[in-house]
């Protein structure tokens, strides 16, 4: 997966935009939601979101 790549289609959250997210300090899927805004319109996104979240958090 590539930094560019889109995970989130409404709001066009990139790959980057989450690791910077975690970067800054987010801890969860939650908090990266509430930062991000990934996954807060349609939902469709939800899983791949969370997936990316756990894998970058146990990768720190
Ligand atoms: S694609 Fe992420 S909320 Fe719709």
């Amino acid at each position: 997966m590539n930094d560019e790549d889109i995970v989130c289609y409404c709001l066009g959250v990139s790959v980057k935009d989450i690791k910077d997210a975690i970067a800054s300090g987010c801890q969860n899927f939650a908090q990266v939601q509430e930062k991000t805004g990934a996954g807060t319109v349609c939902g469709a996104c939800n899983d791949e979101v969370e997936a990316l979240v756990a894998q970058l958090l146990n990768q720190k």
